[in-house]
């Protein structure tokens, strides 16, 4: 079945083609992303209403580029799939809107699908050996920080998450102390592998809570609380030291908090998804735990980390494997779901 994936949930337009009769990576015959990070950059984060606008824009020439990419024409498309929550609700709209309206015309069915979903199946998409069911999804973006026991496609059990800001989150805005772009997550780590590590205490939070809950707001007061004591403006090898210290607390508590998670129930595989999946730092550092433990750790492709119409079309094929999908049901009506926890599924 040819899949049409959409993402709108922030501050990317992603739009894939996914043939679910291809075997794994195979059945991606296209994908593309408009990134609209260069705009947000001005307000040091994203602004709601033009990243709504600035998807309306790229729809439509998005979906022109998979298509010519995968050669097809538009009528070959059997299964329209769209990020229903959670996200931004008029940037969720518009990619609502977009497929809906879209499959109304090619006379297909039209799937919502559950972004963090995406993002936590993603890696069964890139993985030559895909792990098996169970395994535990350590879920790391801009809005959550979430460690999952994941059972099957739709079968998922929050085991821990973040009581206040995400891991990405802390990533953005530790870097706006640094003086560093938006998105933070990516400049504060390649700024921290010119630094030296050791250079300033920085707060592990909750590392002995003995529980699988994470916190990063501590954190990031942390470095403002370092920064402020700091003559400015600082020097280049300061922050370079800074950044280093900080991407080095939060890798050490998604990893203690990640192979706690591993122990706990018994499950030898994670899985890492989310933007901050992305991080070579937090890479290395839990293939060597879980390698250490006879574990094993599988990661989305990089450009597939961050948010991507790929994921979205993937998951909806898995989805439309499961017998309540069959037969898929044709219906226009539509709603987005802002806030949607994965639990709910
Ligand atoms: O999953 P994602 O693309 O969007 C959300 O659903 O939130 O994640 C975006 C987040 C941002 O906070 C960004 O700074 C962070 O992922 N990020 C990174 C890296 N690449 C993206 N954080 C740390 N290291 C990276 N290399
Ligand atoms: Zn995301």
């Amino acid at each position: 079945m040819l899949i049409l994936g959409i993402e709108t949930s922030c501050d990317e337009t992603g739009l894939a083609l996914y043939d679910s009769a291809l075997p794994g990576r195979t059945g991606l015959l296209a994908h593309a992303l408009h990134s609209q990070i260069a705009m947000h950059n001005e307000y040091g984060g994203v602004v709601p209403e033009l990243a709504s606008r600035d998807h309306i824009r790229y729809l439509v020439p998005l979906l022109t580029q998979v298509l010519k990419e995968a050669n097809k024409d538009r009528t070959a498309i059997e299964a329209i799939a769209y990020t229903q929550g959670p996200g931004l609700a008029g940037a969720l709209l518009t990619g609502a809107a977009f497929a809906h309206a879209l499959a109304m015309a090619l006379h297909c069915p039209v799937l919502g699908i559950h972004h963090l979903e995406g993002h936590l199946l993603s890696p069964l998409l890139s993985a030559d050996d895909r792990p098996d069911f169970p395994f535990i999804a350590l879920l790391v973006s801009g809005g959550h920080t979430q460690l999952m026991q994941v059972d099957g496609v739709g079968r998922y059990t929050l085991l821990g998450e973040t009581l206040d800001d995400a891991a990405g989150e802390c990533f953005d805005k530790a870097a706006k102390l640094l003086g560093l772009p938006y998105p933070g997550g990516p400049a504060i780590s390649a700024l921290a592998l010119h630094g030296q590590a050791g250079h300033y205490a920085l707060p592990r939070p909750m590392l002995r809570s003995g529980n699988l809950d994470f916190s990063f707001a501590g954190l990031k007061t942390a470095v403002l609380t370092q920064v402020k004591k700091m003559a400015q403006p600082l020097e280049d090898s300061q922050r370079a030291n800074l950044a280093r210290d900080f991407v080095d607390a939060v890798v050490d508590v998604l990893v203690f908090k990640s192979m706690s998670a591993l122990r706990q129930t018994g499950i030898r595989n994670l899985v890492v998804a989310g933007g901050v999946g992305a991080n070579l730092q937090l890479r290395a550092a839990l293939s060597a735990a879980t390698q250490q433990q006879g574990c094993k750790t599988y990661y989305p492709e990089l450009e597939l980390c961050t948010d991507n119409g790929a994921m979205i079309a993937f998951a909806a094929a898995l989805r439309l494997e499961m017998p309540e999908y069959a037969p898929l049901k044709v219906d226009y009506g539509f709603s987005v779901r802002p806030r949607w926890p994965l639990s709910a599924l």
